[in-house]
Parts: structure tokens; sequence; C-alpha cells
């Protein structure tokens, strides 16, 4: 088979670690891999991997040292003109081109969006692999990235709570995750933060400041609040304003943490994730697998189709919520 890899939407630590094992457990089995660049915009470009000898080909040696690397080798981008019917066929027509006979796209929603559209262009086989900090897909356990930008959010929320402390403030710090509370809900429980703010859980204004009014009176001087950037009552800025129009018991700075989250050295567990995964979409080729996403639950290889993968978020245990809650006290 000859595979094309590439990694699409936002980059995540991680993603390196998953193509080298791609590129690695494919050539084993005697396939071959073209790598292609900067994701669905690439394709459409022609913008292939070329290795040191101009053969476009990765080589096991093309990977070499890439599973302590964020971000992404490959590149990636957000592709408005795959998105249009010209855009897909296009794609499809220079796949076959370049036989093409499969693709393991790494990436989130969006890139298995753009996944399921260019199936109806374009016969080859497709199983992809979830890389996303967000960890917002059903299937896995954990998407590719998402431990080491909890790691980076709990770094940065501990150094926030120094300063917190001192000036006894309540810190809202916004966290990524489109419109899943999964990381802003982890930050906080590792972070002992005393309040989370998630689309999944949503206070309403009222509810969140008789909460505050109960932290002060069990005698907290200073607030962590990890808010989810897709919070419905807007980021931690809308939120700032908001509560102090409502009587917020506590002086109120913002910290949006953002793209920070999305990079550096990915962290073991990630590590080792995104090598599993990105065997398993390789060894989901070889056994006839389309149109899948290859996940991990509870430490088993599962592959998921991409459909259901997309169809809803993976749900965050209530009884994490309440943890948070708990601790709070
Ligand atoms: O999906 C990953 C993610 O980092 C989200 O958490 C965030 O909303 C979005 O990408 C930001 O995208 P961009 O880098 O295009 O601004």
């Amino acid at each position: 088979m000859r595979i094309g890899m590439f990694c699409s939407g936002g980059d995540a630590p991680g993603m390196n670690a998953c193509m080298r094992a791609v590129v690695r457990t494919a050539l084993v089995r005697g396939h071959s891999v073209v790598g292609i660049r900067r994701g669905y915009e690439g394709l459409l470009e022609e913008d292939f991997y070329v290795g040191p000898d101009g053969a476009p080909e990765m080589t096991l040696r093309s990977v070499s040292g890439w599973t302590q690397f964020g971000g992404t080798f490959l590149l990636t981008s957000r592709s408005e003109r795959f998105r249009t019917e010209e855009g897909l066929r296009s794609a499809a027509d220079i796949l076959r081109r370049h036989r093409i006979d499969a693709l393991i796209p790494i990436g989130g929603d969006g890139t298995f969006r753009g996944a399921l559209a260019l199936a109806e262009y374009w016969d080859g086989r497709i199983v992809g692999c979830p890389g996303t900090i967000d960890n917002d897909l059903v299937g896995t356990d954990a998407t590719i990235g998402f431990y080491t930008a909890v790691q980076t959010a709990v770094e940065a929320v501990d150094k926030i709570r120094d300063t917190a402390a001192s000036h006894s403030r309540m810190f809202l710090i916004e966290v990524m995750g489109r419109s899943s509370g999964f990381l802003a809900v982890h930050t906080a429980i590792a972070a002992g933060a005393e309040v989370v703010c998630i689309p999944e859980a949503p206070y309403s204004i009222e509810e969140l400041v008789e909460h505050l009014k109960e932290l002060k009176q069990r005698g907290k001087t200073s607030v962590m609040a990890v808010v989810a950037e897709g919070y419905p009552l807007g980021g931690a800025t809308a939120l700032q304003q908001r509560l102090a129009q409502a009587g917020c018991p506590f002086g109120t700075r913002v910290v949006v943490l953002g793209h920070l989250q999305r990079g550096g050295s990915p962290t073991p567990e990630d590590r080792i994730l995104a090598t599993q995964l990105g065997c398993w979409a390789v060894e989901g080729l070889d056994e006839g697998q389309h149109l899948v996403m290859a996940g991990m639950r509870g430490g088993q290889k599962v592959y998921t189709p991409m459909v259901e993968a997309v169809s809803g978020h993976n749900p965050i245990p209530p009884r994490l919520i309440e943890l948070i809650r708990v601790m709070a006290h």
C-alpha cells in the first residue's frame, strides 16, 4: 500500500511521535509512506515531503528523533478551499495521480469531517488518528496532545496561584478546548482550582456569585477559576465583567493561556499514546478498516467510525465536576 500521511487543524504535542510510528510500522509491514505537508491545503498544492535523496517516500530515518518534539514537522493548516466541492474533487484527482491507496490523517473534529467529505470523491481507504489538545472526540479516552496541554495549563495555574494568594485575588484562567470542557476539568482538578466553568455544566451568573460568596465565608482569600473558552457566558474576560456587575466578592484578574497550551515537548503519556495510535492506524488499514479513527479505551485498541467520533463530545464524567466542588471546601 502507498499511504499518504498528514496533520491537519490545530497542532498538538505528540503529532510527530504519531507520524514516526506510522512511518516505522508501515515500512516494517512492507508499505510506503508519502508525507503530505500542511494538511488538506498542502494536498491541494501537492506539497509533499521530499527526502534528502529527492524521493517523496519517507524512510525509516526520515522520522529519527521525532518523538520528543512538539508541533508537527509536516506542518498543518486549516483549509477553506478543501471544504468546497471543487477542492474535494481536485484533492481526489491528486491522490489518484500520485497513486496513493490510503490516507492516515492526524487531527481533530475538522480533520475527520474533511476525511468523510473526501471519501465521497475518492475510493482509497482512510484511518485517522485523534490529534488535538481538546480531547473532544468520541472513541478514545484521550487524544494526542491532551495530556501535555493539561501539564502546561497546570504549570501556569500553579504559578498564578502564588500571585493570587499574595494579593487575595480571584483569577479567571481561560483554557482552550473549543466547545469541550475536558481540558478545563483536568486542569482544575490537578491544579486544585476552586471553580471550573465548562459548557457541559454551566452556572448561571447568580449561582456562580453565590458559590464564590460561600467560598469567601469558608475562609478562602484567593480563588482559582478555570474557564473553558467555550463557556456559554463568554470566555474569561466576558465572565469577569458579568461577575463584577453581579457583585463578585473577590477582586479579579484574567489570564488567557491561549496557544501556549499547544506547544512544548509531549509528555511521556502523550508520546506513548501517539506511538500506539500511529501503529494501530497502519494495522487498521491492513485489516481493511475504512473511515474509522484509531483510539484507545481502557488501554485497548478501538476503531470508531469517524461519523461517530465527530458526532458528539467525549462526555465528562459528572463525578469529576463534583470532585472539584468537594475539593473547594
Ligand atoms: O482544536 C484545537 C484548538 O487549539 C482549540 O482548542 C482552539 O479553539 C483552536 O484550536 C484554536 O485554533 P487556531 O489556532 O486556528 O486559532
